[in-house]
């Protein structure tokens, strides 16, 4: 399911008040996806107007085709994450004197990036040669008087990028700002421009009079500390990684490729707030029946040193239910009797702070079991050597390449043609199919129908491109078995599958 387009259509139901700003300011293209998340995505989820601000080009002394692509990466990730087309209108940032483009998602105007394009100072402040070996240390420590775009756009002192900072902070208006490590010095094993980033947003936010939550979040010393991101939220925010990485040469950009760079691996499974604050994590997606009991599962959350966590879930969307149990980790509640969508919200609270608010959605359907899970499954063909075989639609994972390939169906080859089908030893009543293309950004569906033993058949058009659930409400038929047959796929098409596939229904004899 599209849980974005979900909450948005449902978040206008209810007379919750709007959700605040949230701004990140950040140095580099990829420090908000690997330090802020899911924090990130748990913002962009329950409907926040995200904007995050690039203050380096990310250009690590390379050529300007590099920190381009980057710019191009960062855009792919956040359309990822907003579940919305890789397609943004950009105008300037209005920062007086300077110029600075601001991009727009076109499909959800709450998301936007801003691209200062200053020089990447390098690990530890020293610069690189080709920019004249400016950078935002030097700046910051009095090493130089000014810094110079690397798009040949202008300069700035110290003083003109806090106001300039300042400026962008007014104009937002946030409810928070998040930003890298402004508590620890130079020379502890971070990159000199998170520190950099994390000095110059807090001076402006000094002297910016409507303080928003300022908090910092660990850099590269996440690299020694425990895993705390798990599950769905694991999985979305290496997507979204990789979605940029696409644009990157310099990082690795699936997770094959990322087992061995032990770096990026750990990043992804970590985030660690300067504040101790902890991660929520609202658990999976559900499908349940009608009235019937589900639980929530939060038991993923973590606070950082151990504290017990004090829960508080809160329903956002859909019929209103009983939550029982609502300050802990597993709450229950007796599902309506009607189908529809339901969605939750946690915060994880220590005593201290308290997290980000996490999301999940329940569908409820009158059929809830997934009879794929017990049906036989062949294709027109399969990866088989890299285990990218037919009965991977019915793992009871979704996700796949460019995170966990072996979660996944893919074709050897297979393009508009390509067919997957379902069958079982006796008669079974199916309501709804569920299907979820390869997460990857090349391999989409764009077209096919569902074929049945009777002869009957449904069209469908093209399927999430990253991956979610498209779901088809094929009325109560009886069938002995199911065909997906694709027939029409993007032209980046290199291999045409499928992550999962979900049948709800019943035996059709019980
Ligand atoms: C954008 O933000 C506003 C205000 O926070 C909210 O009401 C609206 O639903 C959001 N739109 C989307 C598409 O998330
Ligand atoms: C991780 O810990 C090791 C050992 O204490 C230390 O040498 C290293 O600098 C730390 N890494 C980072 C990035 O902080
Ligand atoms: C918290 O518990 C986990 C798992 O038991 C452990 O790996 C981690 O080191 C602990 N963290 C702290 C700060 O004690
Ligand atoms: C599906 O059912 C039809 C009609 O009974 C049969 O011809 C076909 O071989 C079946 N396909 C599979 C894959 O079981």
């Amino acid at each position: 399911m599209k849980l974005r387009t979900i909450l948005s259509a449902l978040l206008s139901l209810h007379a919750t008040p709007s959700p605040g700003q949230i701004l990140n300011i950040v140095p580099h293209q990829d420090d908000d996806l690997l330090f802020l998340s899911p924090d990130l995505l748990h913002n962009i989820q329950t409907g926040h107007a995200v904007r995050t601000v690039f203050i380096t080009a990310g250009d690590s002394g390379r050529g300007s085709s590099y920190w381009q692509d980057r710019e191009k990466g960062s855009q792919a990730a956040y359309a990822l994450m907003s579940d919305a087309p890789d397609s943004w209108s950009a105008e300037d940032a209005g920062i007086p004197g300077h110029e600075a483009p601001l991009f727009t998602l076109n499909q959800n105007p709450n998301i936007s990036l801003v691209f200062l394009r200053l020089p990447d100072g390098n690990l530890q402040g020293q610069g690189f040669e080709v920019t004249g070996s400016e950078s935002l240390r030097k700046l910051w420590e009095g090493g130089v008087s000014s810094i110079h775009t690397v798009s040949g756009s202008g300069s700035y002192t110290r003083d003109e990028l806090v106001n300039a900072l300042g400026h962008l902070i007014a104009g937002f208006r946030p409810e928070r700002l998040n930003t890298l490590d402004f508590i620890h010095s130079y020379g502890d094993g971070d990159h000199s421009d998170h520190h950099s980033t994390a000095f110059f947003a807090k001076a402006a936010l000094e002297a910016y009079e409507n303080s928003p939550v300022l908090t910092g979040y660990m850099g590269y010393p996440a690299i020694n500390k425990t895993a705390n991101v798990f599950g769905a939220d694991l999985l979305e925010k290496q997507l979204a990684f990789y979605a940029y990485a696409r644009s990157d040469p310099n990082v690795c950009n699936s997770g094959l490729a990322c087992q061995s760079n032990e770096y990026y691996s750990w990043w992804l499974g970590c985030e660690y707030r300067l504040d101790g604050g902890p991660v929520s994590n609202a658990g999976s997606a559900q499908v349940a029946g009608l009235k019937s009991i589900v639980t929530l599962d939060g038991t993923q959350s973590l606070d950082p040193n151990n504290m017990t966590l004090a829960y508080e879930w809160t329903q956002v969307g859909g019929l209103p239910v009983d939550l029982v149990n609502s300050e802990t980790s597993r709450p229950f509640f007796t599902t309506p009797d009607e189908p529809g969508t339901l969605v939750f919200e946690l915060v994880v609270r220590n005593g201290k702070t308290s997290s980000s608010p996490a999301v999940v959605v329940v569908t409820t359907v009158r059929h809830p079991e997934n009879i794929a899970l017990k049906a036989r499954v062949t294709a027109s063909s399969a990866n088989v050597g890299s285990r990218q075989t037919p009965e991977k639609v019915i793992d009871a994972r979704t996700g796949g390449f460019p995170a966990d390939h072996t979660n996944e169906w893919a074709t050897a080859g297979g393009q508009s043609g390509s067919w997957l089908s379902l069958s079982w030893e006796s008669p079974q009543l199916v309501s709804r199919i569920v299907l979820y293309d390869r997460p990857n950004l090349d391999d989409q569906i764009t077209g096919g129908t569902v074929e049945f033993d009777d002869g009957s058949r449904i069209e469908f058009g093209e399927l999430d491109n990253y991956g979610t659930g498209k779901s088809l409400d094929v009325e109560d038929r009886v069938v002995r078995n199911v065909t997906v047959v694709v027939t029409a796929v993007s032209p980046s098409t290199l291999n045409v599958g499928l992550s999962e596939v979900q049948i709800f229904g019943a035996s059709a004899s019980s």
